[in-house]
């Protein structure tokens, strides 16, 4: 059946080239926060060009598209339940939302796969056996897509907090045994030779079963708070997968929008591996957080800022650079930050945001929580670039960030977060963190920033002590 899909169809093979070409403009503008709207409308563009024109100019024996209808209204309600869903889902909850969406993308991929297993070229099984490139590449679609589509839901379980951290130590056996398993199964199926295709469903679905199970062992003994990492590494493999369908059918616009979105994943898992400082298999199989220094070599003491006293530091210094973390996204308390920065704006200061890659819990996660605010891009800074100009800045206020701002990143070996780049906020005249009390970050780790004589607390829910914070700096 694969051989009879006719070649030389010119008109879709340019659409599918300039589907191809959007795909990748798109995902250059989604670099950058002020582009990336664009991008998206740009790929989402490529992508439903390349649909319509599937749909009217794909032949097959010579035969346009059957199920014309069945197809629109399946597109019609994917697109309704995915619309819904997105429009009413949270900020918080994004994360979550992407693995889910992630995990309907390996589905499809494996679904696919499943569908086209029995209806192999029977004359192509007679020459080869089962050793050919349509069975590689349908058996590989079905395994990265099932195991994708299974890891994305525990993932999504986890973010949002409906299955827990099992410390389960014997998981690292299973997982082995199952990876195995599927190796031997695979090598199994490939090396048929006289196989009738009415014998060769039961198989699919041995394959099916096994790398579905394996999704959930992979996934289920990694930390929560790595969820992030792992879906980033899950899109990969739905990329992948979906590359397999696109190399199945020949079709050139399947195949490049996988690659793109298996490369894509790759690259940020290696990013957010190399900004944690962590390898990716410490992600995947140690456990992450405690150990580095304790209390008792803490050198001076906790020492407190008053909100008035606070809002007189900040209306009088030239310089300010707020640095935000996952405690301000938990807060909800961007709106607050930013009409503090304006006020402060207002009075003459020069105020910027000090951006760390992993700030938060998702890449890009306090760029998208500022720009909800509608912080100006321009006020936005990589923490590399803000690192230089420091010793310069007369107040850094740290917003519900910890690790990010850990001096122990630089000067403390033993920690876990050693050699991860940070905001080296500890070089400026005066630091205030804003925070509810002693909690510890994500890392789980002392921060001795808090102990420096430069750095004040100012203890409370940063949307609280931001409200104070602005009503004190009006009255001034
Ligand atoms: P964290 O180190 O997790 O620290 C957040 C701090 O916010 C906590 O110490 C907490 O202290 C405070 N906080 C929580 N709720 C608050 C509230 N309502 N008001 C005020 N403060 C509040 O955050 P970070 O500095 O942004 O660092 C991110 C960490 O996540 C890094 O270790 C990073 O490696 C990890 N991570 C990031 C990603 C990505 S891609 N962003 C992915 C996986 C892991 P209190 O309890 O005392 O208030």
């Amino acid at each position: 059946m694969l051989q009879n899909i006719p070649t030389g169809l010119s008109v879709l093979e340019l659409i599918y080239l300039i589907a191809s070409v959007l795909f990748i403009l798109g995902l250059k503008k989604l670099s950058h926060p002020e582009t990336a709207r664009r991008g998206n409308i740009l790929s989402a563009a490529g992508m439903i060009m390349a649909i319509i024109c599937t749909i009217l100019f794909h032949k097959k024996d010579g035969q346009p598209i059957g199920h014309i209808g069945l197809i629109l209204l399946a597109i019609s309600i994917g697109t309704f339940i995915g619309w819904t869903i997105a429009v009413k889902v949270k900020m918080t909850a994004m994360p979550q939302l992407v693995s889910f969406f992630n995990g309907m993308g390996g589905a499809a991929a494996a679904l696919i796969s499943l569908m086209e297993f029995p209806r192999m070229n029977p004359d192509l099984i007679a020459r080869t056996g089962m050793m050919n490139g349509h069975a590689i590449a349908i058996l590989l679609g079905l395994i990265i897509g099932s195991v994708s589509f299974a890891g994305s839901m525990i993932a999504f379980g986890k973010l949002a907090e409906k299955i827990g951290d099992p410390k389960l130590k014997f998981m690292r056996v299973v997982n082995l045994t199952f990876m195995a398993g599927i190796l031997a199964f695979t090598v199994f199926i490939l090396t048929q030779k006289n196989i009738h295709l009415e014998n060769i469903s039961w198989m699919a679905y041995v394959l099916l079963g096994l790398s579905l199970i394996y999704g959930v062992t992979f996934v289920i003994p990694i930390g929560g708070a790595d969820m992030p990492v792992v879906i980033s590494l899950l899109n990969s493999f739905t990329g992948v997968a979906a590359a397999m369908g696109g190399f199945l059918y020949d079709n050139q616009v399947m195949l490049t929008g996988g690659i793109l979105v298996g490369s894509a994943g790759t690259i940020l898992t290696i990013l957010m591996c190399k900004a944690m400082n962590r390898s990716l298999l410490n992600v995947l199989v140690g456990a992450f957080g405690g150990g580095g220094a304790g209390l008792d070599k803490v050198a001076g003491n906790i020492k407190e800022i008053s909100v008035s006293d606070a809002a007189v530091l900040l209306s009088y210094s030239q310089k300010v650079v707020i640095v935000p973390g996952y405690g301000l996204a938990v807060a909800q308390a961007q709106h607050l930050c930013h009409e503090m920065e304006k006020m402060l704006d207002e009075k003459g200061v020069n105020v910027r945001y000090a951006i760390h890659p992993v700030a938060g819990r998702m890449p890009g996660h306090m760029n998208v929580l500022l720009a909800e605010a509608d912080v100006p891009y321009d006020r936005l800074s990589e923490s590399d670039e803000i690192n230089e100009d420091m010793p310069n800045v007369d107040v850094v206020v740290v917003i519900g960030a910890n690790d990010v701002v850990n001096p122990a990143a630089v000067d403390d070996p033993s920690s876990p977060i050693y050699g991860m780049p940070v905001v080296r906020v500890w070089e400026a005249k005066n630091v205030i963190v804003m925070k509810r009390g002693m909690g510890k970050g994500y890392a789980a780790i002392e921060n001795f920033l808090f102990y420096n004589d430069n750095t004040r607390m100012l203890f409370g829910n940063a949307k609280e002590s931001l409200q104070k914070l602005i009503s004190e700096i009006k009255s001034l």
